[in-house]
């Protein structure tokens, strides 16, 4: 009768002091190493002189305590950036090859290889978690981040565009949710390892982990996730299947909001502003990250939405796909969140967007 109390105990022992008795707290990490719910992150293109500066590594962070963006003092490339100590989790623990952690490395541009397959989904990420916790990045970053033999780094392919990327913290309750959503954006996983213990409850990841996978996905998937720390977001993934362009065909009619998109502009691959449905989707053409720095969506790859000022619903969403043709033939996903900080510092970068007709 008493081993269950003791249990309890334990356990309760076990996740107040996690760092202490030899489990780590897995979390996003600010830009001083210390555990955040979420953070993201705009890396600034290469051109944009004064702001920018001459790397293509400079960048704009937030988190809850900042409530704004803060233009970094770190660059991209050191592990002292929040990437770096928030992705340090994963390099350090790798070499032990610890039973009780796992981590899914994706991306549809792989790092040092000029191998592409259309075959995986247009999604980039990375999944750190063990049974009490782990954090998502959802980033645009191609060829990032290198594999946990490598250590961290930020590759040349990142540089020249803008990029952007949110990490979240979550519990480990969210992660079949989690699991669920990676199956219908199928990832192109270049390096993962889930221990055992993950899988009677994770059902999808080990298939995509060992490219095994031959279950029926559906077309589209939505679910709500919930932070660790209690902030909700609404996560959208959709497959090959769903032949539409996520943004004005899904997102905006199911937010019943009308959305300023920035996505990778390319000339000949673009879809012009939409209005046709209830709610709009309308191009961002320039974004403007201080007073007078600007630059040109044909030279920001970062993929995200935010509400049109003055609506009522007021949503940002950061993810994996561009508004053109081509991607209605791809699977991918985003995460979007009602937190008004996040709407505001978005809404804040929009300096013109393309009407319809
Ligand atoms: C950064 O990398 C160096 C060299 O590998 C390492 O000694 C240091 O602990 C790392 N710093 C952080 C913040 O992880
Ligand atoms: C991990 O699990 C495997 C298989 O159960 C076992 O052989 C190995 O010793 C374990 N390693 C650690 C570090 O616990
Ligand atoms: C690239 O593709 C070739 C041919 O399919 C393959 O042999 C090679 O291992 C791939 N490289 C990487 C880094 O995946
Ligand atoms: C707007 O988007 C919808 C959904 O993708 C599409 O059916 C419609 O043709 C588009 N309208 C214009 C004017 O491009």
């Amino acid at each position: 009768m008493t081993a269950k109390p003791l249990g309890t105990a334990l356990s309760l022992l076990f996740l107040a002091l996690p760092g202490v008795l030899g489990v780590p707290t897995i979390s996003c990490r600010n830009e001083e190493g210390a555990a955040v719910d979420w953070f993201v992150f705009y890396k600034l293109p290469k051109r944009q002189g004064k702001d920018g500066g001459e790397t293509g590594l400079g960048y704009l962070y937030m988190d809850p305590s900042t409530r704004s963006w803060r233009r970094s003092e770190k660059l991209m490339n050191t592990n002292r950036s929040a990437l770096g100590w928030t992705l340090q989790q994963l390099y350090e623990a790798y070499p032990s090859k610890s039973n009780n952690t796992a981590y899914v490395m994706y991306n549809d541009g792989i790092p040092k290889s000029s191998n592409y397959s259309r075959k995986y989904g247009h999604t980039k990420g990375l999944l750190l978690w063990n049974r009490v916790q782990g954090f998502w990045l959802i980033h645009s970053i191609p060829g990032f981040p290198p594999i946990p033999e490598e250590g961290y780094d930020y590759p040349s392919t990142g540089r020249w565009n803008g990029q952007n990327g949110i990490c979240i913290t979550f519990k480990y309750s969210q992660y079949e949710a989690i699991d669920s959503q990676l199956l219908v954006s199928n990832p192109n996983i270049y390096s993962c390892s889930i221990p055992a213990t993950f899988h009677q409850e994770l059902v999808h990841i080990p298939q995509l982990c060992s490219k095994s996978s031959s279950l029926k996905v559906p077309g589209r998937q939505l679910t709500t996730l919930q932070s660790a720390q209690g902030q909700n977001f609404l996560h959208f993934a959709k497959s090959d299947s769903f032949l539409d362009d996520i943004f004005v065909a899904w997102m905006a009619q199911q937010l019943k909001t009308h959305l300023l998109a920035e996505t990778w502009r390319r000339k000949r691959q673009e879809l012009p502003s939409n209005c046709s449905l209830a709610y709009h989707v309308y191009n961002i053409k320039a974004i403007k990250t201080a007073r007078q720095s600007y630059f040109s969506s044909y030279q920001d790859h970062a993929k995200w939405c935010v509400s049109r000022k003055g609506t009522r619903n007021r949503w940002t969403c950061i993810g994996d796909l561009n508004r053109s043709p081509y991607q209605a033939f791809r699977s991918g996903g985003f995460i979007c969140t009602q937190n008004r900080h996040i709407y505001q510092a978005f809404q804040k970068l929009v300096l013109y967007y393309e009407d319809c007709n």
